[in-house]
């Protein structure tokens, strides 16, 4: 008998979630019998399903290169009682595999529900299929999503940092904040086509180390000083100094919404330095844009979901998808898996050390990620500018 499968994705979405979704439907609809759950957990919990016909599979099938969560997503607190009900709900409905694509949450919350299954002796197949954009899963080089996003930052940093040289009589700095939650993947990506040291970004802070208040004054200080401008890229989950809170712009359902750390440090450079100074957040784009999706990260998401189907064929169960690089020099990659209790166990995936010690290792590590076609402009030329407006600022002109 055919199997019975769900699918649903969780958290939130990247550029190319959908990809994953029609790389798993693609390669499992003629062998199994398909559900989509939507809404993520919510919609798990509240029954709301539906088996895909032809109808439903064509409809999946159009959003290949389409960003968002096409069966929705969400965020959702999983209790033991809801996850006790949603159990039930699959048994009613006779299905026996769960697969969702998510992040940290979604794979722990995957393996609850599997533990769950079993203590009401249901026999329940369950796999992850990683996705997010802050890179922050433990067990696979990378996750699909993040490259994408990486991208994304990347040109717009470059972008942003050169329009901002063009403006140096009017404004000095600019500070670009980025995703990331509490790791630093993200905004490190951001000096990927920085071309010289002229060329923004000038800084880049990451949560994996706090801000040291007058060390990032002299920082800033030292590039307008230097070069007329400073741009700076700070992560959303950066703290100012040793144990100070990270900033929230609010709590929904318990979870802090990170956000606002770029207007703190845009405050504390007109105040210290008394120069012109903008904080912009990069915003929804990062995890949204479709136009920048790196090709790569496509290919990847959509060949995750593919391997998901192949375990669910061989009847694996408790692992979560995993992508690793195979060679450094000419980049290639191939599908793995690991246990989903490994992946809960290994919490939050860091930036190490080695590449915020060392950006251009960073670099060639992320550079097939985001795209091998990424170019920097060409070098920064120093001008000569007399800075009318910010004369009584405390930093010389250039
Ligand atoms: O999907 C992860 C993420 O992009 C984080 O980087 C970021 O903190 C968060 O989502 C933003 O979403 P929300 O505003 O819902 O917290």
């Amino acid at each position: 008998m055919a199997k019975r499968v769900a699918i649903g994705q969780a958290g939130g979405p990247t550029a190319v979630i959908n990809a994953s979704l029609v790389g798993f439907v693609e390669a499992l609809h003629q062998e199994a019998e398909l559900f989509g759950v939507y809404n993520g957990y919510q919609g798990l919990f509240e029954n709301d399903m539906e088996k895909l016909d032809s109808e439903l599979l064509g409809w999946i099938k159009l959003h290949k290169l389409v960003n968002g969560a096409c069966l929705g997503s969400g965020r959702y607190e999983f209790t033991k009682e809801k996850m006790q009900r949603s159990i039930s709900h699959l048994k009613s409905r006779g299905i026996d595999t769960l697969v969702f694509i998510g992040g940290n949450g979604t794979m722990a919350a995957l393996q609850k529900l599997s533990e769950e299954a079993r203590q009401m002796k249901y026999d329940l197949q369950v796999i992850g299929i990683p996705k997010t954009v802050d890179n922050d899963l433990a067990e696979t080089d990378h996750a699909p999503g993040f490259g994408s996003a990486a991208r994304y930052i990347a040109t717009s940093v470059r972008d942003i940092s050169r329009d901002l040289c063009a403006m140096q009589n009017f404004e000095q700095v600019r500070i670009l904040e980025t995703m990331g939650r509490n790791t630093g993947w993200l905004a490190a990506a951001s000096g990927l086509l920085k071309n010289g040291e002229k060329d923004g970004p000038h800084y880049i802070y990451v949560p994996e180390r706090p801000i040291n208040h007058a060390l990032f004054i002299d920082h800033v200080h030292e590039a307008v000083r230097s070069y007329g401008y400073a741009t700076v890229v700070v992560a959303e989950g950066c703290t100012i100094n040793a144990y100070t809170d990270q900033v929230e712009k609010a709590t929904v359902n318990g979870r802090a919404v990170l956000g606002g750390i770029s207007k703190v440090l845009e405050d504390i450079v007109k105040t210290e330095l008394g120069v012109m100074a903008r904080a912009e957040i990069l915003g929804m784009n990062q995890r949204s844009s479709s136009t920048t999706a790196s090709t790569q990260d496509r290919i990847e998401a959509y060949e995750a979901g593919r391997e998901a189907a192949r375990l669910v064929c061989c009847d694996e169960t408790e692992r979560m998808v995993t992508i690793q690089r195979t060679t450094d020099l000419d980049y290639n990659f191939s599908m793995n898996s690991c246990p989903l209790h490994v992946v809960a166990q290994g919490g939050e995936r860091f930036l190490p050390d080695a590449f915020i010690d060392d950006p251009e290792a960073f670099y060639n590590w992320l550079r097939p990620l985001a795209g091998k076609d990424l170019q920097p402009y060409p070098i920064v030329r120093k001008r000569r500018i007399r800075n009318e407006k910010h004369k009584h600022s405390s930093i010389p002109s250039s």
